[in-house]
């Protein structure tokens, strides 16, 4: 295992001490004129990359796909999309982020291929088909119809009938990404030396796609965290993951503080972590989901990152997220994408890279891009909006209303083009791009924020080099404070008697705050978002999104008086 060295201090394994990057290839550049970003197009941006001192890129799906989700419906899984490039491209685009000291983590979408497989095409052929079994089939019910009511993700039936086989089968997302039958050992075998020949190829891990789904049990309508889940992971750990200097991340939407460590505690030998929703799903209705969401409340905001900073204290590891290519961008969710959205933006980064875990960017994030606004149905790409949009509409809801929450919620948000410059398509393409870029990309680009020494871009720099420089960012046990504060988020890190304390306000006036002894004190200014401050002690005024981190002088006895320590 490689170990970093942070400070002299020994810090294994290397994952812990990096910050991730997710790129979603399609949006981010476009090398030849296509409108689809593809993989030279990212080769040509590395330095950017490495400027802002990331540690490895999360790549979305580059796989054959015929990109009914953009990707994540795999249809060679050996095999590079033509848009996105060839193999040859994507070893270049490992060695060149080498040469940048970045690795490639791919995403593994194994939960379901895509329908245009040619496993699911034998597999639709004959019933006698060695392949039919890789995927989940039942009878119709005795109506005819479909062997349950269960609903796709993206809408409509989770059941689709097959007339050559006289089967339904399974798509939980939708029919184009068959689920996978993870009960068939050939399949599973199949899966796990199509992970070891990609990291024969020298990428650094995997972000698993959904896969806290792969252990289903069907019939007993259980598909999140089903029965045969930790079986798998834990198989699959010892077919690919053993023994191999990787980082392996595991998305779950269901993943409780009571169940993380199952996933990621260190005797359990399955992954490393996982990217949990908890702070994303406490603020949307329990049926409606996205399309329907409850007031953000920070103080409920702050209670779940200090519970899940608490439940990995000693044990597992926490992924540090606000958005990615599913959410909203962050700048407009929680921060203010108009008068304050450099301030906000800032803050936002300042508590989410301050905690312990391993942080990642989401493309554009680093600039603030923000929420893009669409007047019409016709101007959406993404699946789940379209299909969702069909249905509601066809149930009663205004057009205008869908529209307006798609806005504020859809995933379109984030797959808008990198915003590169001011000039046509944002330096995005030559051609005309597959999604409109935001209009605002004449104020906000990389250009102009990089030509800022107090633009977001700095500030990211700043931060992610302090978790590369500082153990305490690393390792520092976390303390929560002020957690009824409706407006203000503060917290410690502690590490061998160095305290590093953060305070941000997440509103868009003014916030007094009396602060607390554990946080008082005076030392050096590690970030702000404002005038810096080396001073805490009192009552405090901070500036609307003001942040600041601060690395306390060293004072006897600071563990006794913690409050609320997690
Ligand atoms: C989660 C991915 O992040 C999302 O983009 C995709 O649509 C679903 N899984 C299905 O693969």
């Amino acid at each position: 295992m490689t170990e970093t060295t942070v400070a002299g201090q020994q810090m294994a394994p290397w994952w812990k001490t990096a910050t991730g990057y997710q790129i979603y290839p399609r949006s981010f550049c476009d090398s030849n004129g296509d409108g689809i970003g593809d993989i030279p197009g990212i080769i040509s941006r590395l330095d950017h990359l490495r400027d802002l001192g990331i540690g490895f890129i999360w790549l979305s799906p580059v796989y054959a796909s015929p990109m009914a989700d953009n990707g994540y419906d795999i249809s060679d899984y050996r095999d590079i999309a033509p848009e996105f490039g060839t193999l040859e491209d994507f070893d270049r685009l490992v060695a060149e982020a080498k040469a940048r000291d970045i690795r490639i983590v791919m995403d593994l979408v194994v939960n379901h291929s895509s329908s245009a497989h040619d496993w699911f095409r034998a597999a639709c052929a004959s019933r006698g088909a060695p392949e039919h079994d890789f995927y989940i089939w039942r009878d119709a019910a005795p109506d005819g119809g479909p062997p349950s009511d269960h609903q796709a993700c993206f809408g409509g039936s989770a059941w689709t009938w097959v007339p050559e086989v006289e089967r339904y089968y399974l798509g939980h997302f939708s029919p184009e990404q068959p689920d996978l039958n993870w009960q068939n050992p050939e399949l599973r075998r199949e899966i796990y030396d199509m992970m070891n020949w990609w990291f024969d190829r020298g990428i650094g891990g995997f972000r698993m796609d959904v896969i806290s789904v792969i252990g289903k049990d069907v019939d007993a309508g259980v598909y999140e965290e089903g029965p045969y889940l930790h079986g798998f992971l834990q198989e699959m750990h010892r077919e690919t993951l053993a023994g191999r200097d990787v980082v392996t991340v595991g998305e779950s939407w269901s993943v409780s503080p009571e169940t993380a460590l199952s996933y990621c505690g260190r005797d359990r030998h399955e992954l490393d972590m996982v990217f949990q929703f908890n702070h994303v799903t406490a603020f949307e209705d329990e049926v409606a989901g996205k399309w329907k969401p409850k007031p953000f409340d920070l103080r409920r905001f702050k209670a779940i990152f200090a519970t899940w900073q608490g439940v990995m204290a000693e044990d597992g590891w926490n992924s540090l997220f606000l958005s990615n290519h599913d959410l909203p961008r962050q700048v407009s969710k929680y921060g203010d994408d108009g008068t304050f959205r450099v301030a906000s933006a800032k803050m936002l980064a300042t508590v989410i890279h301050l905690m312990k875990g391993t942080p990642f960017v989401y493309q554009g994030e680093e600039i603030g891009m923000t929420n893009v606004r669409f007047e019409r149905i016709d101007q959406f790409r993404d699946v789940e909006t379209l299909r969702q949009y069909t249905g509601k509409v066809a149930a009663g809801m205004a057009p205008e209303t869908f529209i307006a929450g798609a806005n504020e919620n859809g995933r379109d948000n984030a797959r808008t083009p990198m915003q590169w410059t001011a000039g046509a398509q944002a330096g995005f393409t030559d051609g005309t791009p597959w999604i409109e870029v935001n209009p605002n990309h004449r104020t906000i680009n990389v250009a102009a924020d990089r030509a800022d020494p107090d633009g977001i871009f700095a500030f990211y720099r700043n931060l992610i080099a302090l978790r590369r420089e500082r153990p305490v960012v690393v390792a520092g046990r976390y303390l929560s404070f002020a957690q009824d504060n409706p407006a203000v988020f503060a917290f410690a890190r502690d590490l061998d008697g160095e305290r590093v304390a953060v305070i941000a306000n997440f509103t868009g006036t003014p916030a007094e705050f009396d602060v607390p002894d554990g946080l008082a004190g005076a030392g050096t200014c590690l970030v702000a978002n404002h005038a810096p401050r080396s001073e805490l002690s009192g009552r405090i005024t901070l500036a609307p999104f003001e942040a600041v981190a601060v690395l306390l002088a060293a004072r006897g006895e600071r563990d006794t008086q913690t409050e609320g320590a997690t």
